[in-house]
């Protein structure tokens, strides 16, 4: 779906997200959702703020897993994924601390391979995610799925590719400061979600769309996986949209 921009389009994801969150309420159950960090979501988070407190739309029922974190990542560090959804949506709903689930970038390395398969067992637990929404790396990643994901992979360590810490350079001061390494869901665990929502905004994401939607799958753009599912929709800017 191609909207005329970002922040269009950003209110209609916040309002599929409120309405999955209120339908979930009537029923009485919990809404299970994945979330994405980065600039893209920032006005669904924003959106949603805002429904909670002018339209009183309650967390008090939602658990939500994010993709992934920098590893290793102080929680406190400003440049946590952490720290990022606190600022940016936590800290303003009524969500349950609980409820939340950031994958943990302060463990011993020798603990992350058990610790990944527990995440991805709470996640089936609650009866896997309701829906994910996604941003995309320029890579072509999604969560920090970078080229040569596998289209099973589970969440795990992953090193990440030379771009996305170019890309990531402003937040960390300096290339050299960006982690080598994430954990992240892998392109296995996404692909469980029910709904699966990538949103891209702006013309520098143009050329990765056009890969994503029209390009040959393959493992050196994981994004095009999702050409495989029929539960994924991409929510686009006029500009990210403009070599489709
Ligand atoms: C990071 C995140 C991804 C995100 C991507 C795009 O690498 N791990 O989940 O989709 O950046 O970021 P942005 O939305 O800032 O362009």
């Amino acid at each position: 779906t191609v909207y005329e921009n970002q922040q269009i389009a950003s209110k209609a994801v916040a309002q599929r997200i409120a309405s999955l969150i209120r339908q979930k309420q009537t029923k009485g159950e919990l809404a299970v959702l994945g979330l994405a960090t980065g600039v893209t979501p920032l006005r669904v988070y924003a959106e949603l703020v805002r429904l909670h407190r002018e339209e009183a739309l309650s967390f008090k029922n939602v658990v939500t897993f994010n993709l992934d974190e920098y590893y290793p990542m102080l929680a406190t560090a400003q440049q946590s994924y952490v720290t990022f959804m606190h600022e940016n949506l936590f800290n303003h709903i009524d969500i349950a601390r609980n409820n939340i689930h950031i994958p943990d970038g302060t463990l011993p390395l020798e603990e992350l391979h058990a610790y990944c398969m527990v995440y991805e067992r709470k996640i089936e637990q609650l009866g896997g995610l309701d829906l994910q929404i996604l941003g995309i790396g320029r890579t072509g990643h999604i969560g920090f799925n970078e080229p040569g994901s596998a289209p099973n992979s589970g969440t795990r360590l992953v090193t990440l590719n030379d771009l996305t810490r170019r890309d990531a350079s402003r937040d960390f001061g300096g290339k050299e400061n960006v982690p080598t390494k994430a954990i992240t869901m892998g392109i296995g665990t996404i692909f469980k979600a029910r709904e699966i929502i990538l949103m891209a905004w702006n013309g520098k994401k143009a050329p990765i769309i056009k890969k994503a939607v029209e390009g040959e799958i393959s493992s050196e753009v994981p994004a095009t996986y999702l050409q495989l599912s029929d539960n994924v929709e991409f929510v686009l800017d006029k500009d990210a949209a403009s070599e489709l």
